[in-house]
C-alpha cells in the first residue's frame, strides 16, 4: 500500500535515493520495525510542525494550493512523486512549515510595530482573507526602496496593511493615491496609520477605480507621472486597468499585480472542489497571465510571493 510518507525522499551518501530504490529495499523483519518506527516519528514531527502554521490563522487557504501541499498525484490512477522532488527542480515553499519559517525568521522580527499592530487587528476581521501578508508587505516595502519609488498608487486597500507597508517605504514627500470603494475598512487600518506618522502621504478615494482612471488617462499630465502602482481588487478587471495603468505608470515604473497564482487554482484539475470565488475568478487571471506575457510594452516576472505578484517594468 503507498502512503504519503512514501514519498519522503532519503539522501544517503550525498546521493538521492529514487522512490523504486527506496521501495526496492529488502524488507527484512528487523527492517520493517525500524522503519515503522521511523514512520511514527516522522508522522508525529509532521504533526507538531504544521500545528502551529495551520493555527497563525492569518492564512487561511493552503499556502500552495494544488501544488506544494499534494505529496501525490494522480495520474490514470497512479500515483507519482509531486514534481518538487524531482533532483534538479526548485521550488520554494513545498510546506506550510517552510512558510512560518520564513515569517519567523525573516518577516515577522523586522515587521514594523505599527505593521504588526495592523496585522492583528485585522486577523480579527471577517474578511481578514484579503488581507495581504506580512511577507509580501515586506517585499512591497523593500521594492519601493531598491526602485526609490515616490509618486505611487494602490488599488484595493482594505484596512490598509500593504498601504501601510507602502506609505512606510516612501519618502516623507511621498504620495500614494489609494483607491478603494469601501471607506469602511479603510478606517479601521487609518488610526494605526497616523499613528505611524505617514497618514500624510495618503490621498484616499472612496469608488470605483475604473471610471477615476479614465479621468487620469483623459489628463496628460497625469501620463507617465506614477512611479509604482499595486493592483490588488477585483481580478475581473485587472485586464481593464492594465490597458489604463499602462499610460499612468512612467517608463520604468512598476506596476505590481496581486493574486497570479490564485491560490494555486490556476493549475487545479477542473473538478477540484474550488470555492466559487476562487473558481469565478480563475479564468480571469489566467487571461491576465497570458496577456502580460505576451505584452511587449511590459518586461515581466511572475514572483510566488504572497499568492503570487506580477511584476511588470514599463518599457515603452
Ligand atoms: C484583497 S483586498 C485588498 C487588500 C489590501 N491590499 C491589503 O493589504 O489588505 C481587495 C480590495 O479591493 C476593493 N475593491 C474591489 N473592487 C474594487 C473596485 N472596483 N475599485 C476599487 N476597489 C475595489 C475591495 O473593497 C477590497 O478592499
Amino acid at each position: 500500500m503507498k502512503t504519503w510518507f512514501h514519498f519522503l525522499i532519503k539522501r544517503k551518501k550525498g546521493r538521492l535515493k529514487t522512490i523504486e530504490e527506496l521501495e526496492a529495499r529488502p524488507a527484512s523483519g528487523v527492517f520493517r520495525l525500524v522503519s515503522t518506527t521511523k514512520i511514527l516519528v516522522m508522522l508525529v514531527t509532521a504533526i507538531a510542525i504544521t500545528k502551529p502554521a495551520r493555527a497563525n490563522g492569518l492564512r487561511k487557504e493552503p499556502l500552495v494550493g494544488y501544488l506544494g501541499l499534494q505529496k501525490l498525484s494522480a495520474v490514470n490512477g497512479e500515483t507519482q512523486p509531486a514534481k518538487h522532488q524531482e533532483v534538479g527542480h526548485k521550488s520554494l515553499l513545498q510546506s506550510d512549515a517552510l512558510y512560518q519559517y520564513i515569517l519567523e525568521t525573516s518577516v515577522y522580527p523586522r515587521e514594523p510595530q505599527a505593521m504588526k499592530e495592523l496585522r492583528e487587528v485585522t486577523a480579527k476581521h471577517p474578511w481578514n482573507l484579503m488581507t495581504t501578508s506580512a511577507d509580501e508587505g515586506q517585499f512591497l516595502n523593500l521594492l519601493l526602496k531598491l526602485i526609490n519609488a515616490k509618486n505611487t498608487m494602490e488599488i484595493g486597500v482594505y484596512t490598509g496593511y500593504s498601504l501601510l507597508s507602502t506609505a512606510l517605504a516612501l519618502p516623507e514627500d511621498g504620495k500614494i493615491l489609494a483607491l478603494d470603494i469601501n471607506r469602511e475598512n479603510y478606517e479601521i487600518g487609518l488610526p494605526i496609520i497616523e499613528k505611524a506618522g505617514v497618514a500624510h502621504k495618503i490621498d484616499f478615494r472612496e469608488g470605483p477605480a475604473l471610471p477615476l482612471l479614465d479621468k487620469m488617462v483623459e489628463d496628460v499630465k497625469c501620463h507617465g507621472s506614477f512611479d509604482f502602482i499595486f493592483v490588488d481588487a477585483d481580478k475581473d478587471n485587472y485586464l481593464n486597468y492594465h490597458q489604463r495603468l499602462i499610460n499612468l505608470v512612467k517608463i520604468g515604473g512598476v506596476i505590481g499585480y496581486d493574486n497570479t497564482l490564485w491560490n494555486g487554482s490556476l493549475v487545479a484539475p477542473p473538478d477540484a472542489p474550488l470555492r466559487k470565488y476562487v473558481r469565478y475568478y480563475r479564468d480571469f487571471v489566467l487571461e491576465l497571465n497570458k496577456a502580460l506575457a505576451v505584452d511587449p510594452r511590459v518586461e515581466i516576472c511572475q514572483l510566488p510571493v504572497g499568492d503570487g505578484i506580477t511584476l511588470c517594468r514599463r518599457r515603452s
